[in-house]
């Protein structure tokens, strides 16, 4: 089994909206999925049950494991091939775990240098483990996507060449099973290259 995780000290980054779209990209590549929710807030769960409630559940499991004890252990019985991992933004504990657990670690962020500048303590967080940043929710007229793809890559910090660009539909997603819009099959498809 492998795991993938979204990760940054920093809430309101995407980390739960990607994990759900990736899952759902990489159900409908053919893999089996488990997405395991390790924020207490349980938005991800919150997601799936909603989706639930109205007669349309996620074609795969959310299995909440909101501490460092219980995302070890729902990583070591997960059955699926592939294990996405979403995380709450500042629990060392819960994030040290999910460090550990994971194969690969994506860290959700905008372009703004303010935005780049919160990426520094989540890569400190990281170690050296296989990491990319993701640039999410980016306005397309926004030049400051490539200007953001530049530093990180200056730094030596991977940038995930597919781009999430902003978009209404991604806010309306929650508690639905939403359309997977290319960008997130373009970005399912860079994880399994990774995994692989
Ligand atoms: N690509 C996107 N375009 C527009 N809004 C987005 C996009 N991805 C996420 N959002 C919105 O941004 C907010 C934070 O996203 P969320 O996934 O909850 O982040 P986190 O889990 O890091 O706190 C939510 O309101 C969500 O709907
Ligand atoms: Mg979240």
């Amino acid at each position: 089994m492998h795991t993938v995780g979204f990760i940054h000290s920093k809430g309101g980054v995407g980390k739960t909206t990607l994990a759900i779209m990736i899952a759902l990209s990489l159900e409908h590549a053919g893999f089996q999925v488990e997405l395991l929710d390790s924020d207490p807030q349980g938005s991800a769960t919150r997601w799936s049950e909603r989706a639930e409630d109205v007669g349309t559940p996620l074609p795969f499991d959310v299995r909440s494991a909101p501490s460092a004890r219980s995302l070890r252990a729902a990583v070591s019985s997960a059955s699926a091939d592939i294990a996405v991992i979403d995380t709450p933004p500042g629990t060392p504990e819960v994030l040290d775990a999910a460090v550990d657990l994971v194969d690969l670690a994506l860290i959700p962020s905008g372009a703004s240098p303010m935005d780049i500048d919160r990426v520094w303590p989540t890569m400190q967080l990281l170690a050296h483990r296989p990491t990319a940043v993701v640039l999410n929710a980016i306005d397309a007229r926004e030049s400051v996507s490539s200007v953001a793809r530049e530093v990180l890559e200056s730094e030596g910090i991977p940038v995930a060449e597919a781009t999430i660009p902003m978009r209404a539909s991604a806010r309306r997603a929650f508690g639905t099973i939403p359309d997977v819009a290319e960008h997130y099959r373009a970005l399912a498809k860079e994880v399994l290259e990774a995994l692989h």
